[in-house]
């Protein structure tokens, strides 16, 4: 009996339902305010609309924000997410001891800039107040064409880099 595949025709209907079945990411920069850089790419440890996991993965809802308030925590984050992080922090009251944030430098300005405008505009619950776009993605450009930091060296930088009061 001959292998139906080996017909031109149902190899074509085998393709195209393959096409058709292929998951449809909307882009990220068509979405501004939305979740979608964040979802793909963050979610998995800082959790849906980054409530976080104590003791592993920090919140992030209501303090992005308020990292974000100054220029030197929105400088902060940006070499976050170039760069990675590695050293003991503690969030909400718990260490997180070990945890290590891997660098999202092979996503695009646009991406980066889009994920963190969206953590800046969640409150504390993780509801949206969309607050428009804090982060410039040409920032972004000029950090990642400086000098590379060591996620341990980020680690210093956040020392100095967030608000008095620890958010
Ligand atoms: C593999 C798990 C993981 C993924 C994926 C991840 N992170 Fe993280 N993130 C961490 C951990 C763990 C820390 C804390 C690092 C430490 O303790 O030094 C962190 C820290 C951070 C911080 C600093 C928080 C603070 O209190 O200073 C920001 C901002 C952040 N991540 C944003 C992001 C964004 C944006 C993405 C997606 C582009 C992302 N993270 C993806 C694990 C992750």
């Amino acid at each position: 009996m001959p292998n139906p595949l080996d017909r031109p025709l149902a190899r074509s209907l085998i393709l195209t339902a393959a096409l058709l079945a292929a998951p449809w990411r909307p882009a990220a920069a068509a979405a501004p305010g939305r979740s979608a850089a964040f979802d793909a790419n963050c979610s998995m440890c800082h959790q849906l609309a980054a409530a976080g996991v104590p003791g592993q993965f920090p919140r992030l809802a209501g303090r992005a924000g308020r990292i974000a308030a100054t220029a030197a925590g929105r400088r902060y984050l940006e070499h976050v997410v170039l760069y990675g992080m590695m050293g003991t922090i503690t969030v909400d009251g718990t260490q997180i001891v070990g945890g290590v944030m891997p660098s999202f430098a092979s996503l695009s300005d646009q991406d980066l800039a889009d994920a963190l405008d969206y953590l800046i505009s969640l409150d504390k619950s993780g509801k949206l107040h969309w607050k428009g776009a804090v982060i410039e993605p040409a920032q972004i450009a000029r950090v990642r064409a400086g000098k590379a930091w060591s996620p341990m060296q980020v680690h210093q930088l956040r020392a100095t880099a967030l608000p008095k009061a620890k958010p």
